[in-house]
């Protein structure tokens, strides 16, 4: 779901809709709902949760439905993604690299991170790949 928010959100607002979105996570085969609230700089929050499938290397990570979800809508630049699991874990080494892809030039998008209590820690995208492959690099 997409959510146009009237006011900047806060993080505890992401992270309740990355909780909600966890809600619709389809994870039977890992037993771990992941969701995700990613924040567009037009101001709607894109969310997502991960996609598994019996065949299960084509499962999609929740980061990655919430990007592809915000890209097909036209939106490329985020400030913000809040992350939801039971135990507060951080994105994947795939998703840094899809994350890292729209965190700007200097990597500033903000990644939250929480779990079920609502104990948060927060990173920028650089912070989690440092010295990443970034488009720039193409030349
Ligand atoms: N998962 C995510 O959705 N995001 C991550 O960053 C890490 C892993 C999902 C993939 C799989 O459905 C489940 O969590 C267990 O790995």
């Amino acid at each position: 779901m997409n959510h146009a928010m009237p006011d900047q959100p806060t993080d505890e607002e992401l992270i309740a809709l990355a909780r909600e979105a966890r809600e619709r996570a389809f994870a039977p085969y890992s037993n771990f709902p992941v969701g995700a609230a990613l924040l567009g700089r037009s101001g709607i929050v894109y969310t997502g949760c991960n996609v598994e499938n019996a065949s299960y290397p084509l499962t999609t990570c929740a980061e990655r439905t919430a990007v592809a979800k915000a890209v097909s809508e036209g939106e490329h630049e985020f400030e913000a993604i809040a992350v939801v699991t039971a135990t507060g874990a951080t994105p994947c080494g795939a998703c840094r690299q899809i994350l890292r892809e729209f965190g700007g030039a200097e990597g500033s998008l903000r990644v939250i991170v929480a779990n079920l209590d609502g104990d948060m820690r927060t990173f920028t995208i650089a912070e989690l790949l440092p010295a990443s492959f970034t488009p720039d690099q193409l030349g």
